[in-house]
């Protein structure tokens, strides 16, 4: 089992690029799968998630090169996939699993999927419930609530769904489900979530529309030609040295080519409202296009702040990262409406509350937050992320202004999302 020894720092100084977005990067290998021609990626994330993705568009016959962080995918069009030979795997990756869901449904041929033992933890039920009702046959344990599941092959119709839960991954399955599907398509968010997969459809000039809260597409769509996809650095990974920043006295960080998706951003907006020393610079991009731009940070003396209703899927991923900003800010911090956390990679609410509440925290679990009260100081200790990356991740940060050594137990899957995460922690660390 692998391990982080993380030793405080005395400040963190340093200009640095964090890989690829990770929800940017899958949606780009499976759009690029379905066009027709070849698409190029730039700065994928080439990390174990999206590798997952990729070895799952493989298996159907899809020709992709992958060479670090540049993939090639030559696309032979919307309804060029072939039965795979075994079981699909997605790893430990929701997104890969939920809006593959999606694209499963509506293929001419019957395929399995299954993930690792976190994933198969981790309810379908959300996007497996909609497909049904689309006409999709899908079977598992729990009625295809869990992994594995067998996907059969049915003509699907569109529908009108309101999605009970804000959920990127849901609306993102229905969509691709609805590229497959006979007519109208319309999924209604109650709050916005990651919009990132209507940008890669217009990327790829498929037809939608977005009205208000409704998004929709009509199927089966025409043939779409494969696209260069540069991918922005991915916010929820910057999140880390965001704050590392922050709390870290002495510091000044400044975090190049970060994607500035406004329905992203929730954590820099928090942020500032609590007192954070932050400059935000956009680059100029196409009308449409992902917003990228590059982030200074200074330590600041943050304040305690309410969170909660529709900021929460902006900062989603955020949640435990920022569970840690809180416990150095002055006064109580209350989060709520977060009760989706319970279902992520791991019980995200009990999990930082566990650890934190170990390294001397103020947290106090609640349904669907925490109260966190603080400043409070900090100690090193050995604790596990219980095999959860951003978990690991957020503790990691934690330990760089904690009291002695930390050593975080289970850290394997920060390579989900993050590969080198500790290398760029070292070269930014001054001792
Ligand atoms: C994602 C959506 C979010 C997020 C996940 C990535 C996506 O999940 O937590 O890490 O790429 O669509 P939900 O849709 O469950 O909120």
């Amino acid at each position: 089992m692998k391990q982080l020894v993380i030793h405080p720092v005395k400040n963190l100084q340093g200009t640095l690029a964090v890989p690829g977005d990770k929800s940017i990067s899958h949606r780009a290998v499976m759009l690029g799968s379905l066009a027709y021609g070849t698409t190029h990626i730039t700065h994928f994330l080439n990390s174990a998630d999206c590798l997952s993705t990729i070895g799952i568009f493989k298996a159907m016959g899809v020709k992709i090169k992958q060479s670090g962080d540049r993939v090639t995918i030559v696309g032979r069009g919307l309804n060029s996939l072939k039965p795979p030979r075994q079981m699909l795997n997605a790893g430990n990756s929701g997104t890969t699993a939920r809006i593959l869901l999606g694209l499963l449904a509506g293929q001419p041929f019957t395929s399995r999927l299954t993930g690792d033992k976190y994933l198969r933890r981790r309810p379908m039920r959300r996007v497996v419930g909609p497909l049904i009702q689309m006409g999709a046959r899908i079977s598992g344990n729990d009625s295809g609530n869990y992994l594995p599941v067998k996907v059969e092959t049915r003509k699907l119709k569109g529908i009108t769904y309101e999605l009970p839960v804000a959920s990127a991954q849901v609306k993102s399955s229905l969509l691709l489900a609805g590229l497959f599907a006979d007519g109208t398509t319309k999924v209604l968010e109650p709050t916005p979530t990651r919009d990132h997969t209507e940008r890669m459809f217009s990327a790829f000039s498929i037809p939608f529309s977005q009205r208000g809260k409704a998004i929709t597409v009509k199927g089966p769509v025409m043939p779409f030609k494969g696209q260069w996809i540069k991918v922005p650095g991915d916010i929820s990974s910057a999140a880390f040295f965001v704050v590392a920043g922050l709390i870290t006295p002495g510091s000044t960080l400044r975090l190049m080519n970060v994607g500035l998706n406004p329905t992203r951003t929730g954590l820099l907006n928090i942020l500032q409202r609590m007192g954070a020393h932050m400059g935000v610079t956009y680059h100029k991009t196409r009308g449409g296009a992902e917003p990228i731009g590059d982030l200074t940070v200074a330590t600041s003396a943050l304040k305690g702040v309410e969170v909660g209703g529709e900021i929460v899927p902006r900062m989603i991923d955020e949640f435990p990262i920022f569970a840690v900003a809180a416990t150095q800010a002055r006064g109580t911090t209350v989060v709520k409406n977060a009760e989706d956390l319970k279902v992520k990679e791991s019980d995200r609410i009990l999990m930082m509350a566990v650890t934190l509440k170990k390294m001397g925290a103020h947290i106090q679990p609640t349904p669907d937050g925490w109260v966190i009260k603080g400043p409070t100081p900090l100690k090193g200790c050995r604790i596990s992320s219980g095999g959860d990356h951003r978990v690991a991740m957020a503790l990691a940060v934690a330990a760089l202004i904690a009291k002695g050594t930390t050593t975080i137990l289970d850290t394997e899957n920060i390579n989900t999302s993050f590969p080198g995460f500790s290398q760029l922690l070292e070269r930014i660390s001054v001792r």
